[in-house]
């Protein structure tokens, strides 16, 4: 079952708490706006010396506030659209905004969603690119790609205002039919935890607060906001919680947001072990925790469970805290806490010393940063025949086939919207295909005839594919927030038009512009699969350049595809009971329980475990050259490394990416392996490469729930390398710890 949530609703709701909520600093009209300059003299202040630490800058801002000014920087103001949009200084359009304190130069906070460019929520965001979807990113697997996404939202956030970047999703793929797997970075946590870190790190070095979200276990959209994720601690410690970690560990964000759901029977914003106990107190997270959108439940439970800051509005975090602090019922020093934390990540991020002077978002570069991106994380899935590259020399006509593949390709919906140039403005739940022509940028690069036709009758789209000597078929799945899909079928009768069209044409591709995993009943019928992903708004021209061979494909699956639903690990899509389901009157308590029962065994570890056999497995992709692994040495010196040779043994430059798996000793009682590093290169071809990987230790270790530790287990370790997850030709066993 699907289920579709109004944020029409939301919106009406939040009018409503906005305006019938009697806090009045948060409109008050003496607010400023990072636009206007504070009237302070800033060489006067202490707390404006950039020598002090973010720390001690945000103590002594904390002894000017008052109560009132304390209580109006935890809570939002309401969503842009629900106030006069041409009021920039309490909304900016966007997510969420939070008034500054303009006698002590503190800026307002403005917040966009950016999970794959700036969202058009964002009054500014009409110019913003449209990268290829996060899912896209992980599928580069390249740390260098990831700072370079996170650049460029960082920069066009800044551009255009804002100062929080609410993107940084990376909730792990426990469950392909999530809406939100676009969103987030793949199945792997190791994987995941680098690349949203990386990302994130770049982004908040152009003075932006940046999130990792949504913190934790909310691994499927329905009945987001009043389930409750069970899972065990070791498995959550070693899986979603991992990437976490991960994330916080190299990007060090300023803020971390609590997801909707609740966790083993808290929900998560007021969940003291996650929020206090792991987030705060072992991570030593710095940053403020921000609720989801309508996430927070509760004043003094939330409060001192670690919830720093409630979005988008004020019910709990307004004039009830305001209330619970003179009552007693809130310590101050709790309030001053979560103060000192938001304080502090101004200070860190360089928000209050650098200013937001806005600018227009540089376009050009933006088209250039998300056509590269796309190139490197296209997955060539199947190529017999090697019936790609094709060639112009060739002159062979081709039928290019698929719902607007004359015009555009989708994106992926829901608070991660963005609306590029030349794309009209969304809606709420409303697929949105962004003007980038497949057709026109195969018709640029063919050497004959290419003809368009939509496929909505398959039939006459096979005649056309009958006529033609190549068949390209542009298929799509959309998925978006505030949804799951029912299946990996693709929709909308595709899958008999592929099989028309490969019945019609042997010489058929198939482009899969996809948020998630699809089924494919008829690969063996066809000598091409491409998956592009939501290819962002230059991916007819990254696509086509792929396709003709200008660009050698790179890229490698972060998630699985599986052959049918039916082998989706346990426990599916949870459906709630019936009921008011609105995310914006949560619950008291959770409605429904969703039991996480395949615990570890995510992903690929979950078809190991069970010796499911897979269509494409996880770390897999083709390129138009081949690699051979050879001499592979584990070196303990200190610490430890994968020494090992690849070699281009084909006829062009490619870059490969090459994976270190390992089997933990049988006393661990884990899944059969699992990914512990991997490195991307470029080789010329016939050359080879000497390639060495540093392996971290804790990536070897469990999680030892007895006394709540990483450990690494004595015993026989059996490293695996190789280019994908069943392809690892290069194996040793060694004991460890030295
Ligand atoms: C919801 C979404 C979150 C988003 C926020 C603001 O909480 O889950 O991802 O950042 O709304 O739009």
């Amino acid at each position: 079952m699907v289920f579709f949530r109004s944020r029409i609703m939301a919106a009406i709701l939040g009018i409503l708490a906005c305006h019938c909520a009697q806090v009045g600093y948060a409109q008050s009209p003496n607010q400023v706006g990072y636009a206007q300059s504070p009237n302070i003299d800033l060489s006067k202040v202490p707390w404006m010396d950039v020598t002090l630490s973010p720390d001690q800058r945000a103590d002594l801002v904390l002894k000017e506030l008052t109560l009132d000014d304390k209580i109006s920087l935890i809570h939002g103001q309401g969503q842009a659209n629900d106030k006069p949009v041409t009021d920039l200084s309490v909304a900016n359009g966007a997510d969420g905004s939070v008034p500054g304190v303009p006698r002590l130069g503190i800026p307002m906070l403005q917040m966009a969603g950016s999970s794959y460019g700036v969202t058009t929520n964002a009054l500014n965001g009409r110019y913003s690119t449209a990268l290829p979807s996060d899912i896209a990113l992980a599928s580069t697997w390249d740390n260098a790609s990831a700072c370079r996404y996170g650049t460029l939202l960082g920069r066009e956030l800044h551009a255009q205002g804002y100062n929080v970047s609410l993107g940084g999703g990376v909730n792990l793929a426990r469950e392909l039919r999530n809406g939100r797997t676009f969103e987030y970075q793949g199945e792997d946590p190791i994987l995941a935890g680098i690349l949203i870190g990386n990302r994130v790190r770049c982004e908040q070095e152009q003075h932006v607060i940046s999130v990792l979200k949504h913190f934790a276990l909310n691994d499927q959209e329905t009945g987001r906001s009043e389930n409750n994720s069970i899972l065990n601690n070791r498995a959550f410690r070693e899986t979603d919680l991992l990437a976490f970690e991960i994330g916080n560990s190299i990007a060090r964000p300023g803020a971390i947001m609590c997801s909707y759901n609740a966790v083993n029977g808290d929900f998560a914003c007021e969940n003291k072990t996650l929020l206090s106990h792991i987030l705060k107190e072992e991570w030593g997270f710095s940053g403020f925790v921000i609720s989801a959108w309508g996430a927070t439940h509760s004043v003094a439970k939330a409060s001192s469970a670690g919830l720093d800051m409630e979005q988008p509005s004020e019910a709990f975090y307004g004039n009830p805290m305001k209330q619970a602090v003179l009552d007693g019922t809130v310590p101050l020093s709790e309030l001053n806490e979560h103060v000192h934390r938001i304080l502090r990540a101004e200070f860190a991020s360089g928000i209050v010393d650098r200013g937001f002077p806005r600018s227009v978002p540089d376009l050009e570069a933006g088209y250039k940063t998300s056509r590269e991106i796309a190139e490197k994380s296209i997955v060539l899935l199947k190529n017999e025949k090697n019936i790609l590259p094709l060639n112009r020399a060739n002159k062979q006509t081709i039928a290019v086939i698929g719902l607007h593949a004359d015009t555009s390709m989708i994106s992926g919906g829901g608070s991660a919207q963005v609306d590029p140039p030349g794309a009209a403005i969304h809606k709420w739940m409303e697929q949105v295909w962004y003007p980038t022509s497949p057709l026109d940028s195969i018709t640029s690069k063919a050497g004959a005839k290419v003809s368009f036709i939509s496929g909505t009758d398959s039939v006459a789209a096979a005649a056309l594919a009958a006529k033609s000597e190549i068949a390209i078929v542009f298929a799509y799945q959309w998925t978006s927030e505030e949804m799951d899909l029912t299946s990996l079928t693709l929709p909308d009768h595709q899958d008999n038009l592929i099989e028309r069209v490969a019945a019609a044409n042997p010489n058929t591709i198939v482009v899969l512009e996809t948020g998630t995993a699809v089924t494919m009943p008829w690969v063996d019928r066809v000598p091409g699969v491409v998956e592009v992903w939501y290819a962002g708004n230059k991916g007819a021209d990254a696509v086509a350049n792929m396709l003709f061979g200008e660009v050698n494909p790179s890229a490698k699956l972060p998630i699985t595809f599986p052959i049918s639903d039916n082998d989706l690990p346990p426990p599916g899509i949870v459906v709630p009971p019936a009921g008011d389901h609105s995310i914006y009157h949560p619950k008291g308590t959770p409605t429904f329980n969703i039991h996480y029962v395949a615990g570890l065994n995510v992903g690929y570890k979950w078809y190991d475990s069970q010796a499911i056999r897979v269509l494409f497995p996880f770390g897999f992709g083709l390129s138009y050259t081949t690699f051979k692994y050879s001499n592979l040495r584990l070196i303990q010196n200190g610490s430890l490394k994968a020494v090992f040779s690849v070699t281009n043994s084909g006829q062009r430059a490619g870059d490969e990416i090459a994976e270190v798996y390992v089997s933990l000793p049988d006393d661990a009682v884990e899944p059969p392996k699992r990914l512990v590093a991997w490195s991307r290169f470029g080789l010329a071809a016939g050359e080879t490469k000497e390639v060495s990987i540093p392996i971290d230790s804790k990536f070897l270790s469990i999680f030892d729930d007895t006394v709540d530790k990483w450990k690494l287990l004595h015993g026989d370790y059996r490293f695996f390398v190789g280019g994908s997850s069943q392809d690892l030709p290069l194996k040793q066993t060694i004991k460890l710890p030295q």
